[in-house]
């Protein structure tokens, strides 16, 4: 007699909305070498989920899967325990809780992956916490990092309010910069909370003064990148995390307009491809532990709400990130 595991997954069978993802039982695959199984307690949504679930920018589809999704389970970030460990795994035990930015697989139950892409979450630190941190807070990271913002540093930040922005508001706080966040009124009351010594609507950006930013990071992408640039002051530097959202080519547009422009001039276009640094996750949650970061969640749904959840995502102007709880209720089904 063989024993199939399954799990509750939601799935996709081809690129589109949330009402594409679609409810199903998967078998729960055992690991193989180098991997481990997640039982998974929390999943953060980015707007890669969504562009991924979406298929879009058309280009995303080369890598991802040309009429479908290659993965159909989306969710990236992930916290939850370790259920089982494949050969030659080493430092994670049976038990153990982890977080990490994996490649898709969140929504579900219980996902596969590469023990090498998750740390270990820091025992006063919740499972919900825990998945938002590593692809927002590791974005923000990278983003202060290709700026080298540092202390009294005068760094702007557009789209403040999303869930890179508010980590990136906090982080800038804590390399000892002073930062000014654009976002929308109802998110400046967060933002002062989380650290921000001035908050402006971001439709005032005509009004900022002109060669005055050491840094701008811009997760915004729509303001045009001209008057970005004459905010700066010489050797500032503008960090482009977000890049407008062209149908075929996505950020790539804006990014080479902001290299071009930027040609013979003392200040830097800097375009950011953020990767997944599972050591920079091991940081950030320590920083969470200890109380220096906090992640901003706006809202929490179960995962029988999945498809919910990456509708709130789609729309956008959530201040700070969406996480899907996985009921421990309801644990993957063991079949005869
Ligand atoms: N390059 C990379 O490696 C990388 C990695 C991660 C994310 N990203 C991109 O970075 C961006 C931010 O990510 P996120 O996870 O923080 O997304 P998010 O939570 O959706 O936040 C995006 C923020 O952008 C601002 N925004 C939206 N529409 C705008 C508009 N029309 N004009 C001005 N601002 C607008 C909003 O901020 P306010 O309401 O505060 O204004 C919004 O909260 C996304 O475009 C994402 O695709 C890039």
């Amino acid at each position: 007699m063989t024993t199939t595991t399954t799990m509750i997954a939601w799935t996709q069978a081809a690129y589109g909305g949330p009402e594409t993802v679609t409810r199903n039982e998967l078998p729960v695959i055992e690991p193989g070498p180098g991997q481990i199984l997640i039982d998974v307690a929390a999943t953060a949504l980015n707007s890669a989920d969504v562009r991924l679930m979406r298929g879009e920018p058309l280009l995303v589809r080369l890598g991802f899967g040309l009429s479908r999704p290659k993965q159909p389970v989306q969710g990236r970030d992930v916290a939850g325990r370790v259920t089982a460990l494949g050969d030659g795994v080493t430092g994670l035990s049976l038990g153990d809780r982890v977080a990490g930015e994996l490649d898709g697989g969140g929504l579900a139950q219980a996902v596969l992956t590469e023990a090498a892409k998750v740390v270990a979450i820091p025992d006063n630190v919740s499972d919900v916490d825990a998945a938002a941190v590593p692809l927002a807070g590791g974005t923000a990271w990278q983003a202060l990092e290709a700026a080298a913002v540092s202390a009294d540093c005068r760094v702007l930040i557009l789209g403040a309010g999303g869930g890179v922005g508010t980590f990136a508001v906090q982080l800038a706080k804590l390399r000892g910069a002073r930062v000014h966040a654009l976002s929308r009124p109802e998110a400046f009351d967060a933002l002062t909370r989380l650290g921000a010594d001035e908050v402006s609507d971001r439709a005032e950006l005509g009004t900022l003064p002109r060669d005055h930013y050491d840094v701008i990071i811009d997760l915004g992408g729509v303001a045009p990148l001209r008057s970005l640039l004459q905010l700066l002051r010489d050797g500032g530097r503008l960090v482009s995390v977000a890049g407008g959202e062209a149908h075929v080519f996505g950020p790539l547009g804006r990014m080479l307009r902001g290299v071009v422009l930027s040609i013979g001039r003392s200040r830097k276009f800097v375009p950011l491809m953020a990767t997944a640094k599972p050591e920079i996750t091991r940081s950030l949650l320590e920083l969470v532990a200890s109380g220096r970061l906090t992640p901003l969640v706006a809202a929490t749904l179960p995962l029988a709400q999945a498809p919910q959840a990456l509708a709130l995502v789609d729309r956008g102007g959530q201040i700070g990130k969406v996480v899907v709880a996985v009921d421990r209720g309801v644990p993957p089904s063991s079949r005869a």
